[in-house]
C-alpha cells in the first residue's frame, strides 16, 4: 500500500545494473599448448581470430560453481544479500545436467533461497535475453531484483582432436544484478534480441539431447561436441550484431556518435574490426578481451562487461553498447545509461 502523501510508482520501472562479478578458472592454457595436441599454430590461431590463450576449468569444476563465483561478486558489489534475491536467470549452454537448471545449483551454492531460477539457452547470445527477461521482470514490479549469469563449461564439450573448434572456446562465469533506478542513476535504456532458426545447423551440439540421447540401449550416432561451419558462422555474425547495434542504438533514442564504449560478443577479432568499421566507430572504444578468454559464449558480455566496468572503463552516464551473436541463430543487444 502506498503511504500517504507518496507517490504510487509508475510501471514499468526503469531497471539498472548495480553490481558486476566475474570469475576465470585458474588454469591458463596457451596457443602453444594446443600446438602439442592438435596441427594448428599459435600464429595461425593469433592471425585468424586474436586469441592467446584460454582459462580451462578444472575437472570437479562446473558451471554452477563459475557462476556462483562471479555472482557472489556481483551481489557484494550491489550490497544485497544473496538471500534477498527474488530472481536468478542462468544463461548457458553447458550446463551442469540437463536438468534440474543449472540455476537451481546456484541458488542453492550460494544461499538465495527464497528466489525463482531457472536457465535460458541461447548460446552466446544468452546473458542478453537473460538480461532483457529480467529487465520486464524487475520493471513489472514482478521481482524486486534479479540475478542475471552467463557461464560456461565450453572445455566439457569440445572435441580436443578438432582443431576447427577447440582453439576457439575457453571457460569462465560472468554476472549482474538488475534493481529497479531510482532517482535517476543509470537505466538499460534498449535492447533488440533476434533468432533465425532456419540456420540452427550452423552451430550446434548435435548429440546428447532427445534427438540422439545416450540412454541406455541407444547408441548415440552423433557426439555431445560442439559442431560449427565457421565461415558461415562469420558472415552471419558481422551482419547480424550490425543490425543489433543499429536497431539498439535507434530504439534507445541514439546515434552511434553517443555511443562512449561498445562490449562486444569475444568470439574473433576479425568479427569485431568489421563490425566497427560498418558502425564507423573508435576501435579505442571497444572493449577487447578474447585474447586472453577466447570464446566463452554466454559467459563472454558478462566477463568483458565487469571487467570494462572494474577498469574504469564506464563511468557515470557513459552509454554502452551491448553486442552478442551466437548457435541458433541467436543475436542480440542492450544499450546501457550507466
Ligand atoms: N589451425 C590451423 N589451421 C586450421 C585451424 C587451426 N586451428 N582451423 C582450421 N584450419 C584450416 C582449415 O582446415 C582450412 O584449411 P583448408 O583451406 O586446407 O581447408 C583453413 O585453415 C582455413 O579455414 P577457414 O575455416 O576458412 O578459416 P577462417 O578464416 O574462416 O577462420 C574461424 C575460421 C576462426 C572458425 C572463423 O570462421 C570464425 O571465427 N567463425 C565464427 C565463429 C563464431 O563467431 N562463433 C560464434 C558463435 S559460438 C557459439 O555460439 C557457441
Amino acid at each position: 500500500m502506498t503511504e500517504p502523501g507518496s507517490t504510487a510508482p509508475t510501471y514499468p520501472l526503469p531497471v539498472r545494473i548495480a553490481g558486476t562479478g566475474s570469475y576465470l578458472p585458474e588454469k591458463v592454457m596457451t596457443n602453444h599448448d594446443l600446438e602439442l595436441t592438435v596441427d594448428t599454430s599459435d600464429e595461425w590461431i593469433t592471425s585468424r581470430t586474436g586469441i592467446r590463450e584460454r582459462r580451462i576449468a578444472r575437472e570437479d569444476e562446473f558451471t554452477s560453481h563459475m557462476a556462483s563465483e562471479a555472482a557472489k561478486r556481483a551481489l557484494e558489489q550491489a550490497k544485497i544479500d544473496p538471500a534477498d534475491i527474488d530472481l536468478i536467470v542462468v544463461a548457458t549452454i553447458t550446463p551442469d545436467t540437463l536438468t534440474p537448471a543449472t540455476a537451481c545449483y546456484v541458488q542453492q551454492q550460494i544461499g538465495a533461497f527464497k528466489s525463482v531460477a531457472f536457465d535460458v539457452s541461447a548460446a552466446c547470445s544468452g546473458f542478453l535475453y537473460a538480461m532483457e527477461l529480467a529487465r520486464h521482470a524487475v520493471g513489472a514490479g514482478a521481482f524486486r531484483n534479479a540475478l542475471i549469469i552467463g557461464a560456461e563449461k565450453l572445455s566439457a564439450f569440445v572435441d580436443w582432436n578438432d582443431r576447427n573448434t577447440c582453439v576457439l572456446f575457453g571457460d569462465g562465469a560472468g554476472a549482474a544484478v538488475l534493481v529497479p533506478s531510482t532517482n535517476g542513476g543509470g537505466r538499460i535504456l534498449s535492447s533488440c534480441l533476434g533468432t533465425d532458426g532456419a540456420q540452427a545447423e550452423l552451430l550446434n551440439i548435435p548429440g546428447g539431447g532427445s534427438a540422439c540421447p545416450s540412454t541406455p540401449g541407444c547408441t548415440p550416432t552423433k557426439t555431445a561436441t560442439l559442431a560449427m561451419q565457421g565461415r558461415e558462422v562469420f558472415k552471419h555474425a558481422v551482419n547480424a550484431m550490425r543490425k543489433a547495434s543499429t536497431d539498439g542504438i535507434a530504439a534507445a533514442g541514439l546515434t552511434i556518435q553517443d555511443i562512449d564504449l561498445i562490449i562486444p560478443h569475444q568470439a574473433n577479432l576479425r568479427i569485431i574490426d568489421a563490425i566497427v568499421e560498418r558502425l564507423d566507430f573508435s576501435r579505442e572504444n571497444v572493449f577487447i578481451n578474447l585474447d586472453k578468454y577466447g570464446n566463452t559464449s554466454a559467459a563472454a558480455v558478462a566477463i568483458a562487461l565487469d571487467e570494462a566496468h572494474r577498469q574504469g572503463r564506464i563511468k557515470p552516464g557513459d552509454k554502452v553498447l551491448l553486442v552478442a551473436f551466437g548457435a541458433g541463430l541467436t543475436w542480440a543487444s542492450a544499450v546501457i545509461e550507466w
